[in-house]
C-alpha cells in the first residue's frame, strides 16, 4: 500500500477533503502524515480530528532550510511516504528535499498558472478582472509555483461575481479535484484499487 503525506500551513481543508476522500472510496494507499511549519495551524486540529499522524515544526528554531527539510525527510521516512502532496504549504521546496523527493513532490495553486503565481492569487486575478479562472495542480520545482503542469479546471467568471464567491469556487473546485489527481498520480484505479 502506498503512502503519501501532505504539507500544509494554514487551514487545511484540502487536506481534510483528501483524507476524507481516500477513506470514502477506500483507496490502497495511506495518507501517513501531515507535516506543517505552522504548529499552530488549523490544519493540525484536523489532523487529530482525523487521527493522522503530524509532524510541526518551527522553521526559525532549526539552523537553516536544510536543518528542517532533513528533519522533515526523517519523519517522511518514518512514515513511508512516498509521495509528497502539498495543500497551502506557503514555503518554497528547498534542495535538500527536493533531492529526495524531486518529481514527487505536486502542489495545488489557485490561479490557471503560469498566470498568477505566489501569495493570494485569486485577489491577484480578481482585480486582473480576467473572465476566466481556475486552479492548476503541478509538479514542484525550485520555483515558486512553477514545475510542470499535471492538470488544471476552469470556470468563468459572471458579472456579478465578488471575490468572496470566486473564492469559493475556487475552493469547490479544489476539494473536488485535488483528491482525484492525487489517487491518479499514486497509481489508483477509479475504485481506488491498484491499477
Ligand atoms: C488553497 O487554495 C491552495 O490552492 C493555496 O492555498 C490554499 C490552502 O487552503 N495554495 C497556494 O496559494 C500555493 N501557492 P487550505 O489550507 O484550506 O487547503
Amino acid at each position: 500500500m502506498k503512502k503519501f503525506a501532505v504539507f500544509a500551513s494554514g487551514n487545511g481543508s484540502n487536506f481534510e477533503a483528501i483524507a476524507k476522500r481516500m477513506r470514502e472510496e477506500k483507496w490502497d494507499a495511506e495518507l501517513s502524515l501531515l507535516v506543517t511549519d505552522k504548529p499552530q495551524a488549523k490544519a493540525v486540529e484536523r489532523a487529530e480530528a482525523l487521527h493522522i499522524p503530524s509532524f510541526a515544526f518551527e522553521p526559525s528554531s532549526f539552523e537553516n532550510k536544510a536543518a528542517f527539510e532533513r528533519a522533515v525527510i526523517e519523519q517522511l521516512r518514518l512514515h513511508g511516504a512516498e509521495l509528497i502532496v502539498l495543500a497551502g504549504y506557503m514555503r518554497l521546496i528547498g534542495d535538500t528535499l527536493l533531492e529526495a523527493y524531486g518529481g514527487r513532490i505536486i502542489n495545488i495553486h489557485p490561479s490557471l498558472l503560469p498566470a498568477f503565481p505566489g501569495i493570494d492569487a485569486v485577489g491577484q486575478a480578481y482585480r486582473a478582472g480576467v473572465k476566466v479562472a481556475g486552479i492548476t495542480v503541478h509538479y514542484v520545482d525550485e520555483g515558486m509555483d512553477t514545475g510542470p503542469i499535471i492538470a488544471q479546471k476552469a470556470f468563468e467568471i459572471q458579472e456579478n461575481d465578488t471575490l468572496e464567491n470566486i473564492e469559493h469556487t475556487i475552493h469547490e473546485l479544489e476539494h473536488k479535484w485535488y483528491p482525484s489527481v492525487v489517487k491518479q498520480l499514486l497509481g489508483l484505479n477509479n475504485r481506488g484499487e491498484k491499477a
